[in-house]
């Protein structure tokens, strides 16, 4: 073996573990990213059709109810009666519009029903498909970026 077939052999051998690196990196990579959440096209017609008629000031009582409108991003970031923790952009754990999908939740002590609400008292809550509710998970940890 001259010296010229060792370097080879010696690059030969990088490359392939550079390659494997950067496959494994890929991999790594998504498993965790999830793909980038479309406000316009994902996430407002989901809240149109499963949160805007009670989040909003066409409510037929003329005010949002729990005082959060979901219409409107200056308003649904300020939040309802729970001042900021509707949306806490980055935290889905954090933000109400998130965790209440999976259920009732107490904040202070006191119980918020679960989401969407039935509005008609005493029937059961219908939860959103656990693909609708990923996706309000993935776009409030990507940001919550609402651009229309
Ligand atoms: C039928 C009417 C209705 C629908 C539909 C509805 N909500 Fe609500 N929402 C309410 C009422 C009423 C409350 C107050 C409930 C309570 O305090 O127990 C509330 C409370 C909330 C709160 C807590 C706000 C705060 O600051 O206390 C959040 C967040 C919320 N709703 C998000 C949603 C989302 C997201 C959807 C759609 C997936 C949705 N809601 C659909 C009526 C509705």
């Amino acid at each position: 073996m001259g010296l010229s077939d060792h370097r080879k052999s010696r690059f030969g051998l990088g490359a392939a573990v550079l390659a494997g690196c950067v496959g494994l990196m890929s991999l790594a990579g998504s498993a965790q990213a999830a793909d980038k959440v479309d406000f316009a096209t994902q996430i407002k017609p989901l809240l149109k059709e499963s949160c805007v008629k009670c989040h909003s000031l066409d409510n037929p009582r003329k005010q949002a109810a729990a005082g959060l409108r979901l219409d409107d991003k200056a308003a649904a970031l300020k939040g309802g009666k729970h001042a900021g923790k509707a949306i806490v952009p980055g935290k889905s754990e954090e933000s109400l519009a998130y965790t209440l999908l999976k259920g009732p939740v107490t904040v202070d002590g006191k119980k918020i029903d679960a989401m969407p609400k039935n509005p008609k008292r005493g029937e059961a809550f219908k939860p959103l498909t656990d693909a609708q509710i990923t996706l309000i998970k993935n776009w409030i940890d990507q940001g919550a970026n609402w651009s229309e």
